[in-house]
């Protein structure tokens, strides 16, 4: 019998991330600036939580929504936080992981034919996300506003069909991220076109020179904006996979719609644990980015030496930087530094349309520093040819 998968599925490329990691899984001595996880392992304290709740016998499934405890830590931390108000009860819902969240809230809102409008480069699920959904992603070019989405790009990209606004700050692959000046500008134009906004801030609480300003805190974006977070990156729990949602109750009570009949909840002890980050996560966050602003500023200052050009990366972990200065693509950089130095970093391409990032490789400086220190040591030779 010939198994047939489903045309839309087959007209879905696989991630680009992956497809070049299964070329460097197996060889030896590479150095690794690849996968987007922090190298650090979940603070014990966390890891004792969902430790003490298997051995207290949780292992069952919770309300589809999510433990109230963690939804009430969750609306707290926000409160202290952002000093805005999400209601445990109808506004608050727990997801298996940010991706999850982001999933859902395509599914509940999205039309077939409706525009998702997402600023590229960006992380490589949004636009395959939406396409699933059958909503059809549109990407907003912004290399040539510093990589930033502007309240103009977004008007010039807006048509009748649009309906959704992705946001990603401190962004993945750029680590740029917005103040709340220019927060507030794409809002006008967001309420103006009556958009919905999937603001996804995985990356919040690794923001390095200036506080971070949630969008729904923008005026009048709460009312159409869906807040997308996790504990994967800022307190290392990816295998946890834990995340949650904030947003009106219609659009939450959709979410938890999908999410019951696909999910029906997040693992317990991760939920367990999360609320333990929450409550007492803050110091070991702290520890984590001083390492991670050690690291970005070693990885800048050595990358500038070296004639990159990059945009000046404000948090999560990762620099863009262009290889256009070299005479190759992205991709022939990151296939031959893999060959002749055995460093691991990504193609460009893999964040959005081929075209704009053909000349540029993503970092990840979720390393060690001696490692990283070497990785750039080969990166040198390699230039030096
Ligand atoms: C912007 C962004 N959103 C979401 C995710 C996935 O997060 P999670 O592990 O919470 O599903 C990632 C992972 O790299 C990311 O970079």
């Amino acid at each position: 019998m010939k198994i047939q998968i489903s045309d839309q599925l087959q007209s879905i490329p696989p991630s680009g991330i992956r497809e070049f990691f299964d070329l460097v899984l197996g060889m030896e001595d590479i150095i690794s600036l690849g996968i987007g996880e922090p190298d650090f392992v979940t603070p014990w304290n966390i890891c004792e939580a969902g430790i003490y709740a298997l051995e207290r016998g949780f292992t069952s499934y919770t309300s589809n929504q999510g433990i109230e405890s963690l939804r009430r830590n969750i609306s707290g931390y926000l409160s202290k936080r952002y000093k805005i108000k999400y209601d445990y009860k109808d506004n608050i819902l727990i997801t298996v992981g940010t991706s999850e969240g982001y999933d859902l809230a395509i599914r509940a809102i999205v039309n077939p034919g409706d525009e998702v409008l997402i600023p590229e480069p960006c992380y490589v699920s949004y636009y395959q996300v939406a396409k699933l959904a059958g909503a059809k992603p549109k990407y907003i070019p912004t290399k040539d506003s510093n990589f930033k989405l502007t309240a103009e790009g977004l008007s010039r990209a807006i048509t009748k069909k649009s309906r959704i606004l992705v946001l990603n700050y401190p962004a993945n692959p750029t680590g740029v991220s917005f103040k709340e000046n220019e927060l507030k500008k794409i809002a006008k134009v967001v309420k103006q076109h009556d958009l919905i906004v999937l603001s996804d801030e995985i990356y919040s609480e690794l923001s390095y020179d200036f506080d971070h300003t949630i969008f729904s805190a923008i005026p009048a974006m709460k009312e159409r904006t869906v807040y997308i977070n996790g504990f994967s990156k800022a307190y290392a729990m990816t295998g946890w996979r834990i995340g949650y949602v904030c947003g009106p109750k219609d659009i939450i009570q959709g979410m938890n719609k999908i999410h019951q009949y696909t999910m029906l909840c997040a693992p317990i002890m991760s939920q367990m644990a999360a609320s333990e980050a929450l409550l007492r996560g803050e110091s070991a966050v702290k520890a984590m980015n001083r390492e991670y602003i050690k690291r970005r500023n070693y990885v800048t200052e050595r990358l500038g030496q070296l004639k990159f050009d990059f945009p000046y990366p404000e948090g999560a972990f990762y620099i863009f930087a262009s290889v256009k200065h070299t005479g190759l693509s992205g991709k022939e950089f990151s296939y031959r530094l893999l060959n002749e130095k055995k460093v691991a970093v990504v193609p460009g391409v893999a964040f959005g349309s081929s075209e704009n990032n053909k000349d540029y490789i993503r970092i990840c400086y979720t390393t060690e520093f001696e490692k990283l220190k070497s990785a750039l040591d080969r990166i040198e030779q390699f230039l030096k040819g």
